[in-house]
């Protein structure tokens, strides 16, 4: 694992903007592992400027995301196609072809699961997958749980991660209490993870999953067994490790 500690949110977006663009610029046709919530904007917004600088094209890369709600649809602001569009997809030349994220609005989820799956199998491996955690220690949305699962599956979402979530909503009974995700498969198969973690409220957790035994009631743990684990952590999410732990 290689730690790269900085003091706040915009050097770690800065640090993980400069490791994405050297990544597409060695390889254009990068598939990037890509993640929502607040964690990555900073980093998205950055990958769109050094395009408009001339710096990198991402019109080869190809983009599989880590989750979608159940029942929304991607004109629905909440909904974490209309996020990507947002923040990253629609301020970058990346073909809109070439991103994928569950379909949240099928009902069918061994159907869509199985989708997904072979979808990500056949763009697999990930060369780059961005991801943050959660304040329960959820990598995409995998929650803590009693076993690890490999796949893409329907999870029911934790009250922690409602309340979290809630933020992106009107009201929180309007948060779904279901979305697809991602399993660790793809995850830990990924030639590069880049974890980005900022904010006190991550720090205890951070340091569990990265410090504690592997275990799926952390779900992030599991990163301790990825080969190539790169962590973008800041000063408060950092305070639980003592001086000198990296
Ligand atoms: C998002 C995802 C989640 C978030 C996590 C942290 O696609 O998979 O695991 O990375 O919930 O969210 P923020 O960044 O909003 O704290």
């Amino acid at each position: 694992m290689k730690m790269i500690a900085v003091s706040n949110y915009d050097e770690m977006s800065r640090r993980a903007a400069e490791l994405v663009v050297a990544q597409v610029q060695k390889k254009a046709t990068t598939l990037l592992g890509l993640a929502t919530g607040g964690t990555p904007v900073g980093t998205y917004a950055l990958m769109a400027e050094a395009q408009r600088r001339g710096e990198v094209t991402y019109a080869q890369c190809r983009s599989v995301n880590l989750d979608e709600y159940l029942g929304l649809a991607p004109e629905n602001p909440a909904s974490y196609r209309y996020f990507m569009q947002d923040k990253l997809f629609n301020h970058i030349d990346i073909l809109p072809e070439n991103t994928h994220l569950p379909n949240g609005t099928n009902q069918d989820a061994v159907a869509e699961c199985a989708r997904y799956d072979a979808l990500v199998d056949s763009l697999a491996p990930i060369d780059l997958q961005i991801l943050g955690m959660g304040h329960n220690g959820h990598i995409a949305f995998n929650e803590p749980d009693d076993h690890f699962v490999a796949g893409t599956h329907l999870v029911d979402l934790g009250a922690a991660t409602i309340d979290a979530n809630q933020r992106f909503f009107d009201r929180r009974e309007d948060v779904p209490c279901q979305a697809y995700t991602m399993g660790m498969g793809p995850i830990l198969q990924a030639e590069q993870v880049l974890l980005l973690v900022s904010g006190d409220e991550k720090a205890e957790i951070l340091h569990q999953s990265l410090t504690g035994p592997i275990t799926p009631q952390v779900p992030g743990s599991i990163l301790q067994l990825h080969r190539n684990l790169t962590v973008i952590a800041d000063a408060a999410a950092l305070s639980k490790f003592s001086v000198g732990s990296f």
